[in-house]
């Protein structure tokens, strides 16, 4: 999607759909154009279109269409909002079959420029996702150019208001698109190659560890979990390394490809979603393709252990204890709590490159969508600076974070008679168990976890999300990233 912006609109402007964001009660604005003001008599007088928020009204005006968008009350206008009128603005225009589209929006008192250009931005651009696999019918038509129209156009803020919404929301779909391929395209190579392809772009610098490699340098997490699988185990690890880089962020992502759970095998039912297990990798991959665009003075790894989890004759069993990386044994109960072992090892990695801040984004259990459902994330973190940070970030984001307990004593569960600690306990708060699990590989590191298993896919749908993967953590990330800046 193009997206262009000005004061006021180009002269002859073409667009088949025009977007009014109108708040309540503003519909009779003098400000409007003449003509437009011409086309709105109608809904004016009918008094249907109140402008309430999300409120919409289809208006034919000779052959151009004025979709109005309601935003309630002036006052109440905040970032979510207009990035809920970008997402129906553009999911209308795709669902006329109308590919330009211009916006006229206004300046709002406690929504600054940056902000509004942004999130107005990520609505339009997230709102076009479609996600049409390998269907053999033609793809539906998008929307290919959006013009907004604002008095706050060509300001410094504005402007770089739209950059950031175009670099994060491009992004995010970007992850969405590695969520829902399915585990036959998208394996551990897939997203190393992908890895590849994002570093070859910018000034980012990636390497792909596996085979011998791994071994020598006793990855026994990873390899444990990929040894009754086919599909060969990579470590992902990306870097971007500004000049005067004022923190170091490390972020690891879970990269599971497919989830079966291994000998400790998954119910048939909905096991085909676990081809969604790689979503905190994507969403790590995805976070630093947009973090080298945007070039912030922090320095930034994305640390992605990939593969698949399968019951081959090769596999890990239940009892067997493994050594992870750095040294901590695992007495490995269930095969099926596989992330924790692949993350154990990130974790090993993460404390050798002495970062400021390591944040891990996995769907790492059940235990989470019981506690949070799928609107929120659950946050756990040995930093409460972190764990603010973040919360300030998933604030302007609306990526719902919730914090909860990070406590040692969920570590009793973990007790085990042959290896330094086993990787499941009791059904009980299996998020926080799992939690405290991670801790124990993080060290003195000032960590963050989150567990994306309720927001990664499935979530409720919106005016700019509809179903499958959700990219769930992109905005988050980068924004968290550009606060430190
Ligand atoms: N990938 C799953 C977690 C998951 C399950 C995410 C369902 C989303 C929906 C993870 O590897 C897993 O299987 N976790 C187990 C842990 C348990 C065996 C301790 C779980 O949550 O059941
Ligand atoms: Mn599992
Ligand atoms: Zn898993």
């Amino acid at each position: 999607m193009k997206i262009g912006s000005s004061k006021r609109p180009s002269r002859g402007d073409r667009s088949a759909v025009l977007v009014l964001l109108s708040c309540s009660g503003s519909l009779r604005d003098p400000d409007w154009p003449e003509g437009i003001r011409r086309a709105l008599q109608g809904a004016l007088g009918s008094g249907d279109f109140t402008g309430e928020s999300m409120q919409t009204a289809l208006i034919y005006d000779g052959n151009r269409r004025i979709l109005l968008i309601g935003l309630g009350a002036k006052d109440k206008v905040d970032v979510d909002l207009l990035r809920r009128a970008g997402g129906l603005a553009s999911g209308r225009a795709r669902a006329l079959k109308q590919t330009r589209l211009t916006v006229w929006t206004r300046p709002f008192k406690n929504v600054g420029a940056r902000d509004h250009a942004q999130a107005l931005v990520e609505g339009l651009i997230l709102g076009n996702y479609v996600f049409h696999g390998l269907k053999s019918e033609a793809a539906p038509a998008v929307v290919e150019r959006v013009e907004i129209v604002c008095d706050q156009a060509g300001s410094k803020s504005w402007s770089h208001g739209l950059r950031v919404g175009e670099i994060v929301a491009e992004a995010q779909c970007a992850a969405r698109d590695l969520g829902n391929q399915p585990a036959n395209v998208v394996t551990p190579q897939y997203l190393a190659a992908t890895a590849t392809r994002i570093a070859a772009r910018g000034d980012l610098h990636c390497r792909i560890l596996q085979g011998g490699e791994l071994v020598r340098r006793k990855f026994g997490g990873l390899m444990a979990v990929s040894q009754g699988s086919k599909d060969a185990p990579v470590l992902i690890e990306m870097d971007y390394r500004p000049r005067r880089a004022r923190k170091t962020v490390c972020l690891i992502g879970k990269g599971l490809t497919f989830d079966s759970g291994g000998i400790s095998l998954k119910p048939a039912e909905k096991m085909e979603e676990m081809k969604y297990d790689m979503c905190g990798g994507a969403a790590v991959l995805c976070a630093l393709d947009a973090v080298h665009r945007l070039r912030p003075a922090v320095r930034v790894i994305g640390l992605v252990p990939a593969t698949t989890n399968m019951p081959g004759g090769g596999a890990i069993k239940p009892g067997d204890v493994i050594k992870s990386y750095g040294g901590i044994s695992i007495e490995v109960i269930n095969t099926d709590a596989e992330g924790r072992l692949v993350l154990a090892d990130a974790l090993g990695r993460a404390r050798e490159l002495n970062p400021d801040y390591t944040i891990d984004l996995a769907t790492l259990t059940g235990a989470v969508v019981v506690a949070l459902g799928h609107r929120a994330a659950g946050l756990f973190s040995t930093s409460d600076t972190l764990a603010d940070r973040l919360l300030r970030a998933s604030n302007a984001t609306r990526e719902r974070l919730w914090r909860l307990p990070l406590w040692d004593e969920y570590l009793e569960d973990l007790k085990s008679q042959v290896a330094d600690l086993k990787n499941s306990g009791s059904r009980w708060g299996g998020a926080l168990t799992a939690a405290a699990f991670l801790k124990k590989f993080a060290g003195d590191l000032a960590f963050a976890h989150l567990d994306i298993a309720g927001t990664a896919w499935d979530m409720p749908r919106s005016e700019y999300y509809d179903h499958g993967a959700t990219g769930f953590g992109v905005r988050t990330l980068v924004r968290f990233i550009e606060e430190l800046d």
